[in-house]
């Protein structure tokens, strides 16, 4: 499997953005967080060509987002999707047009709302009547009127793992729209001046790979509105659709591609907005892994090696669910290759664990790889996404650096932590010392 700029170098090294990985490893260190940029530059602008209504897409920043990772995706013209203050501060200090980020988020603290409102952020996304009450109290006391969509809660379902599922009955998010709630959350919103309703949100779900589940909650949102139309008279003038289109982890995953996806949903808005003779709205998507999953590789080297029982093979490398949680959090599988003997054919099935004292810290199950030596660089694609930015400091493991690859030259976007970073925040009592 062969990501972006990935090519295979004459001395039969992985390279990425014409750099050579084996390169970056011994440059950098590793674990290390590779980034594509050509790739992620082309992903955001197939996002934006594929539109071809008004509307904005804005990278959701939880997938990864660090001060240059939010200057890339503003130099692709793109708006900004936070969820905390911690994100939406990173966007101000990268400079981010603040009328570019929308900001979500199903418990938003009181400071955080103030901050978005004394940024003022271009959208707030308004999860709940308790939230609604305390935007308004907030906006009246700093006198602005931000403008605010409405998440929707459509109870549907998609196949994708449940923890991802984001827009069932039983889940946290957005306002439902069986039962009434999201109707009175419009009638609420509509009837407070402080606030500007300027739409409707929904977000079902995350690596979704296949259109059925999102295109139906498109279908669900706009029939809500068109009821919602007809007893208060209130059109949309924005939707919000969300992200979750999903990406290929495995040789097998065949995620519809972005056009595809971004043209079947604008397709069903533009439909269903001819067929009921009402204006079609400003349409926003918020993908997050789509840009950036792809894009990211990380290299690992390859410590201790074990033949199991049953003949089964194991090796260690020098992360694992500190830098990617996601295989013991959601089961996800990853594709990997060997990064300084790409060439070399696979012998044996392999189980690549991390170094984290857990038994659950594993990366891969079954790998099939050429035989691996201690030294050896691993290449884990497609952890560009929920990688860095899920990252921990378990067993106070220091996180990894990552760097920016493109055209033959790379730059560190992140520094690596040291040990110093660790105990950066420990407060020592004085009864402790002495
Ligand atoms: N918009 C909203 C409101 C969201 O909640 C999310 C993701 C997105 C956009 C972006 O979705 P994407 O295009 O990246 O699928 N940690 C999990 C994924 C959680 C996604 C949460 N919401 C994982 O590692 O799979």
């Amino acid at each position: 499997m062969r990501l972006g700029t990935m090519s295979v170098n004459e001395r039969g090294h992985l390279c990425i953005g014409g750099m050579s990985t084996v390169e970056l490893a011994e440059t950098y260190g590793t674990p290390l967080y590779v980034f594509d940029e050509d790739l992620i530059r082309q992903n955001c602008r197939r996002y934006v060509n594929a539109q071809d209504c008004p509307g904005m897409v804005a990278y959701a920043a939880k997938a990864f987002i660090t001060v240059a990772m939010a200057r890339l995706v503003f130099q692709e013209g793109l708006g900004l999707d936070v969820v905390s203050g911690g994100e939406l501060y990173t966007a101000i200090r990268a400079g981010f047009p603040p009328e570019n980020i929308i900001f979500n988020g199903n418990n938003k603290t009181p400071e955080e709302i103030s901050m978005a409102l004394r940024s003022n952020v271009g959208r707030i996304v308004v999860d709940s009547l308790d939230e609604l009450d305390m935007l308004t109290t907030l906006a009246r006391k700093m006198r602005v009127r931000p403008r605010i969509l409405l998440r929707l809660n459509p109870g549907v379902s998609a196949h994708a793992h449940e923890y991802v599922l984001t827009g069932i009955d039983d889940c946290k998010f957005g306002i439902s729209v069986k039962g009434g709630a999201a109707l009175s959350a419009v009638m609420a919103a509509l009837a407070a001046e402080e606030v500007q309703l300027v739409g409707y949100h929904v977000h079902i779900g995350s690596q979704l790979l296949d259109l059925d589940a999102p295109l139906l909650a498109a279908r669900v949102l706009l029939q809500f509105a068109l009821q919602a139309s007809e007893s208060t008279g209130y059109w949309p003038t924005e939707l919000d659709l969300g992200g979750g289109l999903g990406i290929k982890y495995l040789l097998s995953d065949r995620p519809p591609d972005i056009e595809q996806y971004v043209r079947a949903l604008t397709g069903c808005v533009r439909e269903f907005c001819t067929a009921h003779g009402k204006p079609l709205p400003y349409l926003l998507f918020e993908p997050g892994r789509s840009i950036v999953g792809e894009a990211g590789t990380t290299l690992y080297t390859v410590g201790a090696t074990k033949l199991m029982p049953g003949d089964r093979h194991l090796a260690a490398v020098d992360g694992g669910m500190t830098d990617n949680p996601r295989p013991a959090l959601y089961d996800a599988k990853y594709h990997c290759v060997l990064a300084n003997r790409v060439n070399d054919e696979p012998v044996s099935t392999y189980r690549i664990v991390g170094k984290c004292c857990e038994s659950g810290d594993v990366l891969i199950k079954e790998a099939s790889l050429p035989e691996l030596r201690k030294g050896d660089i691993l290449a884990v694609l497609s952890t560009g996404a929920y990688n860095y930015s899920m990252a921990s400091n378990y067993n106070r493991v220091a996180r990894p650096a990552a760097v920016l690859v493109s055209s033959g030259r790379a730059d560190l976007i992140v520094a690596r932590e040291d040990f110093s970073d660790l105990v950066r925040l420990d407060l020592l009592p004085a009864r402790l010392v002495g």
